[in-house]
């Protein structure tokens, strides 16, 4: 006697003839084999629906008792996410059947055999609400492979795979070869602190994990290739943030025999060709060009997100002499005062006096000291501002006020005060929050700028050593050489940003390729010789070998993806994707591993006491 049917293994005398994404009224009579998950199964009394789903989409078959009666009676065994295949006859949908919602929706699948090919345990969250997941964010990474069969989740990973491949056809057709690198390298700070793995055969050395391949593609710069570019993991142990993973991946790119021009105008191509590849839209561009300088002075952040106004407006000079202390202050003491004018509108209704105190509250927690406010009435002077500090000022300066801003009747303005990086950051968060609160943007707009004339160098907080704004190797402006010695903190490198929607979706910088000049700049980094040699010393060496002038750049793609997706969890992107702590639910990493691994590795671990 032959068992049920499920119970025969594999998938002897079945192969599959189509997707579940494919079938039109075209192949109507046709049988065909299907296979796919159970994403939703109907019993209308006799007929049973099921709703079979692969990758490519959802085709909807019927059992029948009345075409097959075993395949009906198995069909009642079936629940979701049960994997099954099924041979049957396309039939079109008669009209009005059609559903038009599913590319298949014009045709059904009787069933003629149906064969289970795996039965699943009942799901630990439902993958066919689509966007509506009830399940924590831990759930869904620990059940990670069953998250990817969320269509709103796969639908992501499958878009980043489409934006790679236009990624990688834009940037062939520029002739940038696909050379790999290493992951097992030498330790190299280049900013973060890197992951280290310890070697078995060299007791007491370690390897690192790139945060970049940036020393390999200057090389391969130095060995002729040309053009390089690589789709490739980089590893950063950095306090993670929202848009921020310890493993992430970049497109990374260098090219030969190039000034920053032109750097910018073939990035700009890669970039605008690969979008529109993606999003099948004619090809966008220019890309507008701001200075560093100019973007912290009107959005207070050097990843500004232009698809909403609401710029900085500088006040400093209008309220010199000002009575309010807060202003006094902070002009007196170097500082600056900024206002953000909000424009009476549709959302003037919002805001209410409530509205303005949890707005003070969004500032308190961005580190603002307080949110002094004004609402332009009509009238001139102290008259003309409801506001919690009209008291403090006279009508002279009020008016000054109003016309430095061009305030109109209905207009409301947020006032920051204080020295000039901390006030121009807190604004530029809030001027981030009130874009995002009053829906100043349309989600799907893609809004890129470059950002151009990073300072070179910055100051390291604790220590007060010069560092290196973007990394080491990247050239100063030759026109701001002149002030390395007597200025450092003012020289420019030749060092650029692209921003997309208020992220950094890339960065580059043309490189030093004159090995003194090299050298010169370790020092100025506090590396002593004898530490740039120990460290960079390949390089140094490199670099006397008839170097060619080159420069690159590296795109996030994870953030990349983000944005072209709309969605702003650059978890939803990843295939399997770390939390905030750094650790992978579904394997559980990191873990403990046995002591004899450990010997193995010369590596003793000290516990920290708690
Ligand atoms: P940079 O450090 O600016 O430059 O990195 C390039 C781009 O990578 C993305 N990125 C990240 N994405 C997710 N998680 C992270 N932890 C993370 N860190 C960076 C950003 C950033 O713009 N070697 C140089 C490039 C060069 O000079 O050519 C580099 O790595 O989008
Ligand atoms: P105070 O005199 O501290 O009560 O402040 C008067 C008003 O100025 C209040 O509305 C505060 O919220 C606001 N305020 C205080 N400090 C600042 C600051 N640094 N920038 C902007 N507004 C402030």
């Amino acid at each position: 006697m032959s068992g049920p049917k499920d119970a025969e293994p594999g998938l002897a005398g079945w192969r599959r003839s189509h997707n579940n994404g494919e079938l039109t009224p075209a192949a109507a009579g046709n049988t065909v084999t299907l296979m796919g998950w159970v994403h939703r199964r109907r019993d209308h009394g006799n007929l049973i629906f099921i709703d079979l789903r692969d990758r490519f989409g959802v085709t909807q078959v019927v059992l029948d008792p009345a075409v097959d009666a075993d395949a009906h009676r198995l069909g009642n065994e079936l629940r979701n996410e049960f994997c099954v295949a099924v041979k049957g006859k396309v039939n079109a949908r008669p009209q009005g059947m059609i559903n038009a919602s599913l590319a298949t929706g014009g045709i059904e699948v009787q069933v003629l055999e149906l064969k289970i090919l795996n039965r699943s345990e009942v799901l630990p969250f439902s993958v066919n609400q689509d966007e509506k997941v009830e399940a924590t964010e831990t759930h869904r990474l620990k059940y990670r492979y069953i998250d990817m069969r969320r269509p709103a989740i796969r639908d992501k990973i499958l878009g980043r795979i489409k934006f790679v491949r236009a990624m990688r056809k834009a940037l062939e057709s520029e002739g940038f070869l696909d050379i790999e690198t290493p992951f097992l390298y030498k330790s190299t700070p280049e900013g973060a602190r890197e992951f280290l793995v310890p070697s078995r055969v060299h007791p007491g050395n370690f390897y690192a994990l790139p945060q970049s391949p940036q020393l390999f593609k200057q090389v391969l710069m130095i060995s002729g290739f040309d053009r390089y570019y690589q789709v490739v993991k980089c590893f950063r142990d950095e306090d993670l943030r929202a848009d921020r993973q310890p493993e992430f991946t970049q497109v990374d790119i260098e090219m030969s025999f190039v000034q920053q021009e032109q750097i910018l105008e073939t990035m700009e191509r890669v970039i605008t060709g690969a979008v529109a590849e993606f999003r099948g839209t004619p090809k966008q561009g220019p890309i507008e060009r701001r200075t560093f300088a100019d973007v912290m002075e009107d959005f207070g952040v050097d990843k500004p997100d232009l698809r909403f106004g609401l710029t900085l407006q500088n006040l400093t000079e209008t309220v010199k002499g000002a009575g309010f202390k807060v202003f006094a202050e902070a002009v007196s003491t170097g500082g600056i005062v900024n206002a953000i004018v909000i424009p009476d509108g549709p959302n003037s209704e919002f805001w209410t006096r409530k509205e303005i105190d949890a707005l003070t509250e969004v500032a308190r927690n961005i580190g603002m000291k307080g949110l002094a406010y004004a609402k332009k009435k009509a009238g001139s002077g102290v008259d003309s501002w409801q506001s919690s500090i009209a008291k403090f000022l006279d009508g002279g300066m009020i008016d000054a006020i109003n016309a430095k801003l061009g305030l109109k009747d209905g207009d409301l303005v947020f006032f920051g005060a204080g020295p000039y990086d901390q006030t121009k950051a807190q604004l530029g968060a809030l001027r981030n929050h009130l874009g995002a609160k009053l829906k100043l943007y349309d989600p799907t707009e893609l809004k890129f700028l470059w950002v151009l004339d990073f300072p070179l160098l910055e100051k390291d907080e604790d220590s007060g050593q010069w560092k290196a704004r973007h990394h080491p190797f990247t050239s100063p402006l030759p026109q701001d050489m002149q002030y390395i010695d007597s200025d450092p903190g003012r020289v420019r490198a030749a060092a650029y940003d692209l921003v997309l929607n208020g992220y950094e979706v890339a960065g580059g910088s043309v490189r030093i390729h004159d090995p003194n000049m090299q050298m010169a700049q370790f020092k100025r980094l506090g590396l002593s010789a004898e530490a740039a040699q120990a460290k960079f010393g390949f390089l140094l060496e490199a670099l006397t070998f008839g170097a060619p002038p080159h420069g690159g750049m590296a795109f996030g793609l994870d953030r990349l993806v983000m944005c072209l997706l709309g969605t702003d969890a650059i978890r939803d992107v990843i295939p399997f994707p770390k939390t905030q702590k750094a650790t992978d639910l579904m394997t559980d990493a990191p873990a403990p591993v046995p002591p004899e691994n450990l010997r193995d590795l010369h590596i003793r671990v000290h516990m920290p006491t708690l």
